[in-house]
């Protein structure tokens, strides 16, 4: 080997090893910064505090201890979140099977409906990612039959993060839920069973959402080897039934982890994960801007409810506004104030996770604000949208952030593309057992989703 060619070998040699190990890349000034602040911000556990374990890691998942998370679980769990044929117990004959879970809760809207309010039993569409759904013709669905809830669905990234589930809370009878169980027990009775809030809400969810998941389900759609498999312990005429199928669900839901966002992979180690104004953007989330406060750890939200004045749904701006104003029987206009009965609760609502924000459009309990920008600027700004609430009650951060422009633009950038894991879609199956149409199957869904 000549001289010239020795000299061009060590340097291939140089850039492959340069490309091929993108951890290498050496911390700038502003990455020292962070992690600092970061580790500030840790309660002392440095930045192993806000990163998601590896879905498949069901040791490191917050679990409810009475539904320990199985790889069998979470198989079946994921066939039945999108399994149209659960959608069994339709008010209509005609609607029997083309609708279930993630009907709401689509992958490509990010677990939340793509559309302001969801609509379960009495849509039709898919559109694109879960946007062209529409209700149904009142002249073939009177509207009052449609399953629709008075509040915004909340995505189911990163539920694994709370004890208890919904934006009042009101499932889940275990840690700050536990003090509320007994006096709640006729509007709530799936809190008797003492699960965390998200295996509750499988049981309360299946019942509201009018699937039917029961032996003779299992042994017409082929589930029965499933849930021989996931609840080998359960004695057989109970082995089929809700309660399984909710814990099958619940294991599932937690398995939802955004770990493959930009914002993950920095805190893995990779600095070159996010851009330098991504990298401020998190300076001012962490700092000046004091999201941390309230959005924090792993899935940047908390068991906390706060009051932010945002709205609920405008009735000209909803698609069905039947003047229901209850999910699972407690009133949701007065958030955990309706659960809890103490007045100082009213208005407030649960901290969201704040991952993936940008596929899906709206904003706020009521969906009530349409881009991340503007819910920045509101909180910013401190005008409240919703007169009804006191101002005694509202966050002590809203309006006291003089946040400049250039802030809002790199904390926008960041909670837009850092939070954002692309690859959220592994979450659904490619088919389930029934091979219906997922996740809707309804004539006009099943050909925006290429099903026909
Ligand atoms: C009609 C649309 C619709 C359907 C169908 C539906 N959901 Fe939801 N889901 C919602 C809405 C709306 C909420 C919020 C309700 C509230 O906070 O009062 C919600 C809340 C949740 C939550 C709580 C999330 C959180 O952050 O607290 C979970 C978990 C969930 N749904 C899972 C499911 C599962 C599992 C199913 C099937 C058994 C299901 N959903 C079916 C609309 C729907
Ligand atoms: C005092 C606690 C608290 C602080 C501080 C806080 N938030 Fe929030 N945030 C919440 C709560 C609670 C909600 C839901 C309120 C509602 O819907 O009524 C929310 C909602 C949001 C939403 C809408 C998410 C969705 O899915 O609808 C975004 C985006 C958001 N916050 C970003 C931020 C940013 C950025 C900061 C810092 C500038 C921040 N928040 C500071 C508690 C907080």
């Amino acid at each position: 080997m000549n001289n010239s060619k020795g000299l061009l070998l060590i340097i291939a040699v140089l850039l492959i090893a340069c490309e091929s190990d993108e951890y290498t890349s050496s911390p700038s000034p502003l990455d020292r910064d962070l992690t600092q602040l970061l580790e500030s911000r840790s309660q002392d556990e440095g930045l192993s505090f806000f990163v998601l374990p590896n879905e498949t890691d069901y040791a490191s998942i917050p679990q409810d201890p009475l539904n320990p998370i199985t790889r069998e679980k979470v198989i079946l769990g994921q066939l039945l979140v999108h399994e149209t044929a659960t959608g069994g117990n339709s008010k209509m004959p005609n609607t029997r099977h083309t609708y279930a879970c993630a009907t709401c809760h689509p992958s490509a809207s990010g677990f939340s409906a793509g559309i302001r309010q969801g609509i379960g039993e009495g849509g039709i569409g898919f559109g694109f990612a879960g946007e062209g759904r529409l209700a149904m013709d009142e002249s073939t669905m009177p509207r009052d039959s449609i399953d629709v809830q008075p509040i915004k669905p909340p995505t189911l990234l990163n539920v694994a993060y709370q004890e208890v589930a919904l934006w009042n809370g009101a499932l889940g009878a275990q840690g700050i839920n536990a003090p509320y169980v007994q006096q709640n027990a006729t509007i709530v009775p799936e809190n008797l069973f003492g699960f965390q809030g998200l295996e509750t809400q499988g049981i309360a969810g299946q019942k509201a959402h009018r699937l039917k998941i029961d032996a003779e389900f299992v042994e017409e759609f082929g589930y029965k080897s499933y849930f021989d498999a996931a609840f080998p312990s359960t004695p057989i005429d109970e082995r089929y039934g809700p309660v399984n199928a909710a814990l099958a669900i619940a294991a599932f839901n937690r398995t939802i982890l955004t770990n493959q966002a930009p914002w993950q992979e920095w805190l893995r180690g990779n600095t070159n994960a996010l851009s330098e104004d991504q990298k401020k953007g998190a300076m001012v989330f962490f700092d000046k801007g004091k999201c941390f406060e309230c959005h924090t750890g792993p899935a940047l939200k908390s068991n906390e409810f706060h009051a932010w004045g945002f709205l609920d749904f405008i009735p000209a701006e909803t698609i069905i506004f039947s003047g229901r104003r209850k999910s699972f029987n407690i009133p949701t206009q007065r958030g955990r104030g309706e659960f809890t009965g103490r007045e100082q609760d009213n208005y407030k609502f649960k901290v969201p996770t704040l991952y993936n924000l940008k596929m899906n459009k709206f904003y706020g309990h009521g969906g009530s604000i349409t881009s991340i920008r503007a819910v920045v600027e509101y909180k910013n700004a401190g005008v409240k949208q919703n007169a009804d609430v006191p101002d005694a009650q509202i966050a002590s951060q809203f309006g006291t952030l003089n946040l400049t422009d250039e802030e809002i633009t790199n904390l926008v950038d960041f909670l837009e593309n850092g939070l954002y894991d692309p690859n959220v879609a592994r979450y659904a199956p490619d088919s389930v057992l029934s091979g219906n149409c997922i996740p809707n199957n309804d004539p006009q869904s099943r050909i925006d989703l290429g099903c026909d």
